[in-house]
């Protein structure tokens, strides 16, 4: 169990995650898209946090990412950022809003950097928006590129399912891997894709690559928050490691608050004023 104390709040910046992969030291990665879990998610010693585009199917209850806004992405970011003393901040640039042409990107990536103080931004993506990433890194700010499932594309891929075991997908996540690498991007997430070819890319860029759903040897692993703790117990993919079963335990503790109310065991003397 990792608890860390004040001392070790020197923070955790792009060029640490660099030194992290040198050392073959894993990176730890979660989502978090509110003030009060992001502050416990910090205080775990996180390494990074993803205020991901998910935000939209765990908070929101829609069934794609594809809805959330950018001002929606800016809530969610600022809140987080709020709570965070040690970790790296990234955020999705969402859907619509980096796709149609670079100074869309540009525009959009500053609003983020801008109004919520992250420290990020992640793209999804290869080849197809390499001007964009190109035009956000040229002002300045940090990209994380989004290789394999990109959930933004699920209406062109049909369904969730693994990606890339063809040699044709598996040679361009490759070559789109090393472009985002020459781009500059500081890292890159690898989501649902087969172990091997996970591995291949880790060994063939120098850049961070972080996995889900992408096996254990690559450099860092993330999960989404809400299903790493159980809170979604319908959401069962063979990736994810459930590490509580908080839906149990909140649905146990509002049971067992509404039968004190409804005897008039709640409040008591000592609660009262
Ligand atoms: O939005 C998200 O949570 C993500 C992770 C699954 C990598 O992009």
């Amino acid at each position: 169990m990792s608890v860390h104390s004040s001392a070790d709040y020197k923070r955790i910046t792009t060029h640490r995650l660099q030194e992290m992969k040198s050392r073959g030291e894993k990176i730890a990665m979660l989502t978090a898209y509110d003030y009060s879990m992001a502050r416990i998610v910090d205080e775990g010693g996180i390494d990074v946090i993803l205020v991901g585009d998910s935000a939209s199917n765990v908070m929101a209850g829609y069934e794609t990412t594809l809805p959330m806004t950018l001002d929606q992405m800016i809530y969610h970011a600022s809140s987080v950022i709020r709570a965070v003393k040690r970790a790296l901040v990234i955020v999705d640039l969402p859907f619509g809003y980096y796709q149609g042409n670079s100074r869309i990107a540009l525009e959009s990536a500053i609003r983020i950097m801008k109004e919520s103080g992250a420290h990020a931004v992640k793209m999804e993506g290869g080849a197809e928006i390499r001007e964009s990433i190109v035009r956000v890194l040229c002002a300045g700010i940090p990209v994380m590129g989004h290789l394999g499932l990109t959930p933004q594309s699920i209406y062109k891929f049909g369904t969730y399912s693994v990606r890339a075991k063809e040699e044709g997908e598996a040679a361009q996540l490759r070559s789109d891997a090393i472009m985002l690498q020459e781009c500059g991007c500081f890292g890159l997430v690898v989501e649902k894709i087969p172990a091997t070819l996970a591995k291949l890319v880790a060994e063939s860029v120098q850049i961070p690559v972080i996995g889900i759903g992408a096996g254990g040897q690559v450099d860092g692993q993330v999960l989404v928050i809400h299903d790493m703790l159980g809170i979604n117990n319908e959401f069962k993919p063979r990736f994810l490691r459930r590490y509580a079963n908080l839906h149990e335990v909140i649905l146990g503790a509002v049971q067992h608050y509404v039968d004190d109310v409804k005897a008039r065991d709640f409040p008591n003397e000592s609660e009262s004023y």
